[in-house]
């Protein structure tokens, strides 16, 4: 990437915008990787604070982290400079109801109503998830957590909760983030059985599970909250096949349908494709399911997608070995990804560069995305993650000067507003993240944010906030709908 200027008006470039009125220019975090307060105001510790302190020798964890927990007035303060429309940001189940299922912990309401009112009052539109990768770890104490029909009736009489104290102010709803990846990820999920066969039976079960808690949380939002809109997150996946040979478009194909597709589908359609539905018989590992279900799942209809997009990924067909007896506990485990499906090997995309972090980085990528999720599903999409994570350094005069950032999202920028040239219904974007916060897998090594937090992984510095070029970039891009990147 070109070395762009680093004070507030260098480079930007004028061009026509696509961008409608209303757009909504947001910035995201969630709250586990911003809070921190991690026992404070009676909260109970999650799935993401567990994992977190398993690594704390190696990295930060959730305890601090970017300390909004007492810093919300300044940085919504900050958002308000930034001129944000709206702020995407989720609500730690276990700081509401602390082991998931009992008791509501009016401090944590209180804290949510503090912050949801003060970014109202700034003008800067709440958009809330209501999961982000923290379960309540009561619940996977309790329950084995989504294993259990228990923890779908947790995430049920959560959503109400949650919707009859905040629906008045806030419109726009998001269930889970990321399910798609999440079942993948063992540490998500608290996955922990050594063999393989039962993991991925434990993972479809969880997976049919919190189908059925989004289709509820649906239902409720639509009953609960006049005007309300609501729908998933996906973690979006783009997949290019090395070769034109028919087998690696085939794999690439098979890598978006298994990654991120099933998943669309099911919220959609409120049953499995085809294709995912023969893998579960395959593997032997067709969730229970219970009366009542299929009108549960049919009768829940999303109203907009939101797609979180980073990078795009290149495959190869691999063919599996071994064969395998359907039902059969020996299924073919090859070296793909997060899955085991063998239908697929990721390789490099050499047309692409790749991130310090091993990310292909696609602008292009993201335009294909939405034109495909919109044709196929005709709903609204808002982009709700988009960014750079990179090691920024803090100059000693105080700045940041993060041009490689500010290049990645001009680029993703200018693929929403081609996606809308195109045709696509968005109606927001939102980048990752609004400051810097806990990354799910290197701390605080690695960075997203407009705003700098002056920490490192073990040392908490003064936790400041520093604005970044990237934060007067934005703010432009903002002021002019898109018109100044
Ligand atoms: C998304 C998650 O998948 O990726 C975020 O929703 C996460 O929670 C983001 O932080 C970036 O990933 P990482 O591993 O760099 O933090």
């Amino acid at each position: 990437m070109s070395k762009k200027g680093t004070d507030e008006t260098a480079d930007s470039v004028r061009r026509p915008t696509l961008f409608p009125e209303h757009f909504l220019w947001g910035a995201s975090s969630s709250a586990f990787q911003i809070e921190g307060g991690w026992d404070e105001g009676k909260k109970g510790m999650t799935v993401a604070d567990y994992n977190s302190f398993r690594r704390s020798g190696i990295q930060a964890d959730t305890r601090t982290a970017s300390d909004f927990y007492h810093r919300w007035r300044e940085d919504i303060g900050l958002m308000k400079e930034l001129g944000l429309k709206m702020y995407r940001f989720s609500m730690s189940w276990a700081r509401i109801i602390p082991d998931g299922d009992g008791d509501v912990n009016q401090e944590g309401i209180r804290f949510y109503h503090q912050v949801i009112d003060c970014l109202l009052e700034q003008g800067i539109q709440p958009f809330v998830t209501l999961y982000h990768f923290d379960l309540p770890y009561a619940l996977v104490e309790k329950y084995n957590g989504w294993e259990s029909r228990e923890c779908v009736a947790a995430f049920d009489r959560y959503a109400g909760i949650v919707f009859r104290e905040f629906g008045d102010k806030v419109a726009y709803w998001q269930v889970h983030n990321e399910q798609n990846l999440m079942v993948r990820v063992d540490e998500r999920m608290n996955i922990k059985a050594g063999d393989a066969w039962e993991c991925d039976r434990l993972r479809a079960q969880m997976d049919y599970h919190m189908f059925l808690a989004h289709a509820l949380a649906v239902k409720a939002c639509h009953e609960l909250v006049p005007g309300g809109r609501i729908g998933p997150a996906v973690s979006s996946t783009c997949t290019y096949p090395l070769t034109n040979r028919p087998e690696d478009v085939w794999a690439a194909r098979m890598n978006d349908w298994f990654k991120t597709d099933y998943c669309l589908d099911m919220y959609y359609d409120g049953e499995y494709p085809g294709y995912y539905m023969r893998y579960l018989e395959e593997r032997g590992i067709v969730p229970k399911t219970g009366a009542g279900d299929r009108e549960i799942l049919m009768g829940a209809r999303m109203d907009y997608i939101a797609v979180n997009y980073y990078r795009t990924l290149c495959v190869s067909y691999l063919p599996a070995t071994g064969g395998h007896v359907p039902g059969e506990r020996s299924f073919p485990v090859n070296e793909v990804d997060f899955d085991q499906y063998g239908y697929f090997r990721h390789v490099k995309n050499e047309y692409l560069e790749t991130s310090a972090y091993g990310a292909q980085i696609d602008p292009m990528g993201l335009r294909t995305v939405l034109n495909l999720y919109y044709r196929r599903y005709r709903l609204p999409l808002i982009v709700t993650e988009n960014g750079l994570g990179a090691g920024d350094v803090l100059t000693e005069n105080g700045k940041v000067h993060d041009y490689y950032r500010i290049d990645y999202l001009r680029q993703h920028i200018e693929a929403c507003s081609q996606a809308i040239g195109d045709g696509v219904d968005l109606f927001g974007y939102s980048p990752w993240s609004f400051m810097d916060l806990l990354s799910s897998h290197q701390g605080f090594r690695k960075r997203y944010g407009f705003v700098y937090v002056n920490r490192d992984e073990h040392d908490l510095k003064d936790l400041a906030r520093i604005k970044k070029d990237s934060f007067y970039w934005y703010r432009r891009v903002i002021e002019t709908n898109g018109r100044e990147l």
